[in-house]
């Protein structure tokens, strides 16, 4: 059933588990995260961004999403706009019939460009005070991811400053905040070894009391790269943040786990195996098949290590 982002998150938070938000842009993805909920008896949140959206013409995925529900009545289900940019994105998704919606004020309008803190609070509390008189969750961002969220020319990551954090949460009403402790979206993570500002997040926890999402924290198992790599990709120090890192964050108040490109890699790695192993198949199914299977088992896993599995 369709449920709205507060009601997942707040009783993740209770009980102390992580909830991952897994994106999605075909019929493919729904349905290998569904599998996995409906394996695990799981909560799940099904993420879509504005790029998701227009690249499916928008009705398209928000009818999938539906699919999803009607298929699945018993799992609560989280239709999510991941990175709404806009008040207008957002009014976009809630028309569709999200039940929850992401503003990232962190960031102007170009999706790229760090914005400044009053423009964040503005435009947060105009997707608030819209999305509540509807029932629709909201997720707000304060700080800079590395990757895409690289502020223009400045290429610097902001961690999240946590008095700011608590001051934001007061002044906006957000049912949940995305925070900056180290990690960016995409294969290539850390130069080095994986490094996440764990003190930050304990300040962060302590002083606000809403549930913590967390962006980029796709795992990028060397398994899933070596894969890709072995039949004909190109993914040389793909590095992601260590599933051990993830739970010490679910433990320290993470409840909103942001996963993506994982999802990427399971799909590539296994068409390409397809396209290695069997050139002469050209049915889709073939390799969408067993591209969903692949799905459908990483999120299992992930599903029981972030301690979701048996909370549906
Ligand atoms: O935060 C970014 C997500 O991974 C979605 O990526 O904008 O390419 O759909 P996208
Ligand atoms: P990854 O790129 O680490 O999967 O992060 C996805 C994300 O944060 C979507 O909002
Ligand atoms: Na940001
Ligand atoms: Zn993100």
């Amino acid at each position: 059933a369709l449920v709205s982002g507060k009601q997942i998150l707040e009783e993740a938070k209770k009980k102390g588990y992580g909830v991952g938000a897994y994106n999605v842009n075909n019929m493919e993805q729904i349905q290998a995260i569904m599998a996995a909920a409906k394996e695990t008896q799981s909560p799940v949140i099904i993420q879509a961004s504005r790029g998701a959206l227009k690249y499916s013409n928008f009705t398209y995925l928000g009818y999938l999403m539906k699919a999803a529900i009607i298929e699945n009545p018993d799992i609560p289900i989280v239709m999510h706009l991941d990175h709404g940019n806009s008040l207008e994105s957002a009014i976009k998704a809630i028309d569709l019939g999200f039940s929850s919606v992401m503003i990232d004020g962190s960031l102007l309008e170009d999706g790229k460009t760090a914005s400044t803190y009053d423009y964040n609070i503005k435009v947060t509390r105009s997707v608030v005070e819209y999305a509540h008189a509807r029932g629709v969750s909201v997720e707000a961002e304060i700080g800079t991811l590395g990757g895409i969220e690289d502020g223009v020319g400045s290429g610097k990551i902001h961690l999240t400053d946590p008095k700011e954090a608590e001051r934001f949460v007061n002044e906006t009403d957000v049912d949940s905040l995305a925070i900056a402790i180290g990690t960016s979206h995409g294969a290539y993570k850390f130069k080095g070894a994986a490094n996440l500002a764990f003190d930050v997040l304990k300040e962060i926890r302590a002083l606000i009391d809403i549930p913590i999402v967390l962006h980029g924290a796709s795992s990028v198992p060397k398994e899933l790269t070596g894969e890709v790599n072995k039949y004909g990709g190109k993914m040389p120090g793909a590095t992601g943040v260590p599933m051990s890192n993830l739970q010490e964050a679910i433990k320290l108040g993470v409840s909103k786990i942001n996963v993506d490109t994982d999802g990427r890699l399971a799909l590539t790695a296994a068409i390409r195996k397809v396209f290695t192993e069997s050139p002469e198949k050209f049915d889709p199914r073939d390799y969408l098949g067993p591209a969903r299977t692949a799905l459908t088992n990483l999120i299992i896993t992930k599903m029981k290590d972030f301690g979701t599995a048996g909370h549906a």
